[in-house]
């Protein structure tokens, strides 16, 4: 089961391509990133088009806790892509979303949650003058109208159809799905979207709809989901602290966490040494794979060592905590330095603050 608000059960990404039908993500960029080298992100719309025509990029959070390294990867893909194409980001932090999803949370810690996650995204190095963070309670007033447009375009049966709304679904959650399409017309060049595969039943009635308005049609690169330290069959989720990595974890959490994480080893040295190890099933391997070992042929030879058994369980975890800890160590001090001003009166930010967007 796969939705905006939930995604249960082992998942056949190859499957989902059918099921969705996206694209196999297979763009010849010159320089790839480590997420799409290593296929992290395997699925597109309209990629091709989008970065030949121009682009620029949106993506976004829904505020619900703290962050963890699974949350990264559509962040560091932005700021890859903004980097490397040198177009704007706009980040959406969907305080709506996550106060109408439950009522069990209250809205002032959705807040403090969504002040916390703006500086560990804008800790990840975006540059100021071309990216445009928001809570969308705040920009609201700029978007107003063009979420009424949007909303007069979207009935009932199809967000049913699209996200399994329910008689029980309140109505702030139907009418956010008009609230999460608005920045996909901030500018009139392709919306390029980094995201988790699940939020793609939005891009889908974009997609219907942009043409009308004279915009172009949502353009998405989607992830998989981060592995949960507990195993492959689960996904990291803040609802099972063992599960996931903190952003703001410290070594000896760490040490903890990667020591107890799913393995792919044999229970015994003697055992491991004869049979090797599989690195597929193994979350410290995948966790390297993935992100924190960018090297090709090391991670090739990190591979071959475990799967012959010259490499330890012990001492793959003890260069996949190094690696994370290298990543984390960083984060946590840009996050400390973080001058939000900068962001807050950069070119981007200023010139969305004046603008007020009619469809
Ligand atoms: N719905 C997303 C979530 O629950 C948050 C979000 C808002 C988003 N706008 C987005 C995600 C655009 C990706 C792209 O986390």
């Amino acid at each position: 089961m796969i939705n905006p608000w939930k995604v249960e059960g082992k998942i056949d990404y190859e499957k989902l391509i059918e099921q969705f039908g996206t694209e196999k993500l297979n763009y010849n960029f010159s320089n790839p990133h480590i997420l799409i080298r290593r296929r992290f992100f395997f699925s597109s719309r309209d990629l091709s088009k989008a970065i030949e025509n121009g682009f620029f990029i949106y993506t976004g959070r829904g505020p619900s806790g703290k962050m963890h390294i699974g949350h990264l990867p559509p962040f560091l893909l932005a700021k890859w892509f903004q980097d490397t194409y040198n177009v704007n980001v706009y980040i959406m932090i969907s305080d709506d979303e996550k106060y109408v999803y439950s009522k069990d949370v209250n809205w002032s810690e959705i807040q403090k949650y969504a002040d916390d996650n703006i500086k560990d995204i804008l800790s990840l190095g975006f540059d100021p003058d071309k990216t445009f963070i928001f809570k969308s309670s705040e920009y609201i007033a700029n978007v107003y109208q063009a979420t009424l447009s949007i909303a007069r375009k979207i009935n009932f049966s199809t967000a049913k159809a699209v996200f399994g709304f329910k008689g029980d679904t309140n109505i702030g959650l139907i009418f956010y799905t008009a609230l999460q399409i608005v920045p996909t017309f901030f500018e009139k060049k392709y919306p390029l979207i980094p995201a988790g595969i699940d939020q793609d039943p939005y891009w889908r009635i974009q997609r219907d709809i942009a043409e009308s308005f004279g915009y172009f049609k949502a353009s998405a690169i989607h992830g998989k989901f981060f592995p949960s330290l507990l195993g492959l069959d689960k996904k990291m989720s803040s609802s099972q602290p063992d599960s996931v990595i903190w952003l703001d974890e410290n070594k000896k959490s760490l040490e903890k966490k990667i020591n107890k994480a799913f393995s792919g080893g044999q229970p015994t040295v003697d055992l491991h040494r004869r049979l090797g190890g599989n690195p597929d099933i193994d979350v410290a391997y995948l966790l390297l794979y993935y992100l924190f070992e960018e090297d090709d042929s090391k991670i090739e030879k990190i591979r071959e060592d475990y799967r012959s058994g010259k490499l330890l369980t012990g001492e793959l975890k003890q260069y996949t905590i190094e690696k994370i800890w290298q990543f984390l160590e960083k984060h946590q001090q840009n996050k400390e330095n973080l001058d939000l001003e900068k962001y807050y009166n950069g070119r981007l930010s200023k010139e969305m603050k004046e603008k007020y967007l009619k469809l």
